[in-house]
């Protein structure tokens, strides 16, 4: 008999705060979702998604139906991994009353485990609202990246001490407003690892800390998929740029000499199954 799959939750990831990294990766769609699903704990719907896959130049190109559409997909393909969707900029800063709404919509419409949103003590009455709705909150400090415009770029953060006390206040927070994990990102090595001991919650880095108690990358950039800029903190674990071009060019090459479609892939008689 089949065992039936147990999906981790928001409070199982809350309760791996010092134990075994937490292994996460974002997801967008359901054959990914379906791949990835066995190997982490945790799969991200990031707002990445606007992108890697939608092209546009920053994250601000999500919307909440992206959002929604990308979290159904993901959770129609993963069965174990804690689900996270991203709350799109424009969504929850305006008051707590909308970032609750928008957390509800998101959380019914997907069934996924939790939302994550940016920010720390600009957005701490939002996150507190979401969590007393019943809502599992993951947090994101540091590089954020909805706010580079606002910034003038993609810029490392923890550079300097007023900035480090910054991180600081928004870690804290964070974790006082009721955050269950905090996505650490783009932040000097030493200063995530201090805000990973500072705060009782698992900590998620991304061009980070291996002192965090968890990473988590784009899959596309970690697959080796990614087409433009690939960030200094990614790790390309395959080269999958290759080998979807040499596929292409093959595919081509087998069109144009009429190599393609060959006799195993045409049908013969009326027995033929598709
Ligand atoms: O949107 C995203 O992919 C993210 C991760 C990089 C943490 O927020």
């Amino acid at each position: 008999m089949a065992t039936a799959v147990v999906r981790i939750s928001a409070e199982m990831i809350r309760a791996r705060k010092g134990g075994v990294p937490i292994v996460s990766l974002t997801a967008y769609t359901y054959p990914i979702a379906r791949l990835l699903d066995d190997h982490v704990d945790l799969l991200l719907v990031g707002d990445s998604v606007a992108m890697v896959l939608h092209g546009h130049k920053t994250t601000l190109g999500a919307s909440l139906e992206m959002m929604i559409a990308h979290g159904q997909a993901v959770m129609r393909g993963s069965a174990r991994a804690c689900v996270v969707v991203d709350m799109p900029a424009g969504s929850y800063e305006t008051s707590a009353a909308q970032a609750v709404a928008s957390a509800r919509r998101i959380v019914e419409e997907t069934g996924c485990q939790a939302v994550k949103l940016e920010g720390g003590v600009d957005v701490a009455g939002q996150i507190a609202a979401i969590v007393a709705a019943g809502i599992p909150v993951m947090g994101h400090i540091g590089l954020q990246p909805q706010s580079v415009e606002k910034d003038g770029g993609y810029k490392i953060k923890g550079r300097t001490p007023e900035n480090v006390a910054a991180l600081l206040r928004d870690a804290d927070a964070v974790e006082k407003a009721g955050a269950f994990s905090l996505v650490i990102e783009g932040t000097i090595e030493t200063v995530a690892a201090e805000l990973t001991r500072r705060v009782a919650i698992p900590t998620i880095g991304i061009g980070a800390s291996s002192d965090c108690d968890g990473q988590i990358l784009v899959i596309d950039d970690m697959v080796g998929l990614t087409v433009d800029r690939v960030p200094k903190f990614v790790k390309e674990y395959a080269d999958l740029r290759s080998v979807v071009t040499e596929a292409a060019a093959r595919y081509a090459a087998e069109v144009r000499s009429r190599t393609f479609p060959g006799p195993g892939h045409v049908f013969s008689n009326d027995k033929d199954k598709a």
